[in-house]
């Protein structure tokens, strides 16, 4: 594996602020970002417009493999170029992250995933924000993170975003919802969700953006790496 010297893991449930924090510390710290959940996100989509059945996992795994994808840093957040085209809006729509949720539950497209994920570190400082950073992709990162908030936390931030954008919600749902995908999340067979033995936990509940950054960043001096 490549020198982890400056590796940040930061793992934990969706709607804990992980994408937020770890855009927020890669900006400030000069770092790379590698946005996993970004990469099952991409499979899922790229198969489906192939027209894979998932239930062939070798077929999903070939296009994992495969992934003709770019990930271009601009001011405004990083684009995400498939083939070509700019997917970073269509990336984030509960559909694909539903065709994300079910690649991602196939051990051999994790495996196919496994190695490009490795790749993000070979350059200088990487902020990695995901689901196993810390447990599989670089268990011996020298800071790990395991960031979360409570169900009821959550399902407001989501209920607020969705509010924001103009759609409709209903909160009891939303937190339903979560509680449910983080049952199947912990307990799923391949690369379950859960902190590093070696992890820091947060909790962000009842945190801002800012402090749960310097809480971080107060790790990562501690840690030596800046
Ligand atoms: O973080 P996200 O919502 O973009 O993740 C999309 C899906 O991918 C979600 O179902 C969790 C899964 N995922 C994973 O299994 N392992 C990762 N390292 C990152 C995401």
């Amino acid at each position: 594996m490549s020198d982890l010297r400056a590796v940040i893991t930061v793992d934990g449930p969706s709607g804990a602020g992980k994408g937020t924090v770890c855009a927020r510390l890669a900006e400030q710290l000069g770092w790379s970002l590698l946005d996993s959940g970004a990469l099952y996100r991409i499979t899922g989509l790229a198969a489906s417009r192939k027209s894979i059945e998932f239930a062939d996992e070798s077929a999903v795994s070939a296009v994992a493999a495969g992934l003709d994808v770019v990930f271009e840093p601009t001011p405004t957040g990083v684009k995400v170029v498939l083939e070509g085209e700019d997917v970073t809006d269509i990336i984030r729509t509960e559909e694909v992250g539903s065709l994300a949720s079910q690649v991602a539950a196939l051990p051999p497209v994790r495996e196919a995933l496994l190695q490009r994920q490795r790749d993000f570190a070979q350059a200088g400082g990487l902020i990695a924000d995901g689901r196993d950073m810390g447990t599989v992709v670089f268990p011996t990162a020298p800071v790990k993170v395991f960031l979360t908030a409570s169900a009821e936390e959550r399902g407001h931030r989501r209920y607020k975003q969705l509010l924001d954008k103009g759609f409709d919600a209903s909160l009891p749902a939303l937190i339903e919802d979560i509680q449910a995908r983080d049952e199947r999340d912990s307990n799923r067979a391949v690369a379950p969700l859960k902190p590093a033995e070696d992890a820091i936990l947060i909790d962000s509940t009842e945190l801002t953006i800012d402090e749960v950054c310097e809480q971080v960043t107060g790790l990562v001096r501690k840690a030596g790496l800046i």
